[in-house]
């Protein structure tokens, strides 16, 4: 059988541009640049935008201003707006910033996990617990991140057990979906057979997004076997930007504009504009002043 007729024909983009591509960046963008580009973005089609991330603006000082950014951007009906929170105090100040859902996250890597966020991952989750509990009792939706589902910079390989283990509490919270990160990008084809085959033998498809970075080029060939297993939502960054300050060795995300180009050219429905959408690439590479790795950016502005 084609493989178009195995998957779905509409698949969810979760933009992360503004999050994941802009926390480690040297450049850090004036927040007006940010707020054009969230508000470009959301006439694109797309339907979800993480806009920023309330953490601790000591450890990503280019986020700083996430809720100069929250306040600043035009909400466009049926587009979703989200961000990251680590912990109580972030969660405060996204309510202030009045975000439509609040992404909890954490490492299936204990050695990530304390570089990224100060904690073992047991001090971890009462954390996220009472965050996602007052997210949800204010009217909120909640999704959560697993990072280093399929590998660590620290400790190298991740045991499937233990991403099953952690997404059971997860999805115990009350999250709306789970999105695995390869946070390095070190996942390929046959890994992520390996580990969707244990998930989704617990789990539904449904629950689960991707999030791909592509260090080694295998972002595109983890998306198809992602969508052969039944995956219906993605993360990817305009431009290919991204990557986490706490992760030596992870480069930039998949990149959106080149999702479309496969995700479009198989049939697959986004609700995205691709014209529009390159133009807004077209944008912020100008805005970092540099080529940004996506393949589709090469073709020209
Ligand atoms: P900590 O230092 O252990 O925090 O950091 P603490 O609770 O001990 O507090 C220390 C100080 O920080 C206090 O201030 C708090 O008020 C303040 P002081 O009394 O010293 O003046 N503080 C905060 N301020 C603002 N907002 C907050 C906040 N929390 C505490 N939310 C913490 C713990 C989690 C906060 C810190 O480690 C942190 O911010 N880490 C975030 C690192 C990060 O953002 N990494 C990148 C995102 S994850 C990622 O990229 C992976 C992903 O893309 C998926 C993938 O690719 O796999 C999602
Ligand atoms: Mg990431």
């Amino acid at each position: 059988m084609n493989i178009n007729d195995r998957v779905e024909k509409y698949i969810n983009i979760n933009e992360v541009v503004p999050r994941d591509g802009l926390q480690n960046e040297s450049i850090i963008l004036p927040t007006k640049d940010k707020i054009a580009l969230i508000n470009q973005l959301s006439y694109t089609g797309v339907k979800y935008i993480e806009i920023t991330s309330f953490v601790n603006p000591r450890w990503i000082p280019s986020l700083a201003d996430a809720l100069e950014v929250a306040k600043g951007i035009e909400r466009v009906p049926g587009v979703k707006y989200a961000a990251l929170v680590p912990n109580l105090k972030g969660l405060e100040r996204a309510l202030k910033a009045e975000v439509d859902e609040v992404s909890i996250f954490l490492s299936a890597s204990e050695t990530h996990n304390k570089k990224n966020i100060n904690k073992s991952i047991n001090q971890t989750y009462p954390i996220l617990r009472e965050v996602a509990k007052e997210a949800l009792a204010a009217g909120k939706t909640v999704r959560a991140y697993l990072s280093t589902v399929f590998g660590c910079p620290y400790e190298g390989s991740i045991s499937v057990d233990q991403v099953v283990a952690i997404s059971e509490i997860l999805f115990d919270m009350g999250i709306r979906e789970l999105s695995l990160g390869d946070t390095v990008g070190v996942a390929h084809p046959s890994q992520i057979e390996e580990v969707l085959e244990v998930l989704l033998n617990r789990f539904s498809a449904k629950g689960f997004a991707m999030h791909f970075h592509n260090t080694r080029g295998m972002a595109m060939a983890n998306v198809l076997k992602s969508l052969d297993m039944g995956i219906v939502s993605f993360d990817s960054s305009l431009g290919g930007l991204g990557g986490c300050p706490y992760a030596p060795g992870a480069s930039g995300n998949l990149a959106t504009d080149d999702l479309l180009y496969m995700l479009h050219g198989m049939n697959i429905q986004t609700g995205i504009d691709d014209n529009r959408l390159v133009k807004v690439a077209c944008y912020i590479q100008e805005k970092m002043n540099r080529k940004l790795p996506s393949h589709s950016l090469r073709s020209g502005c």
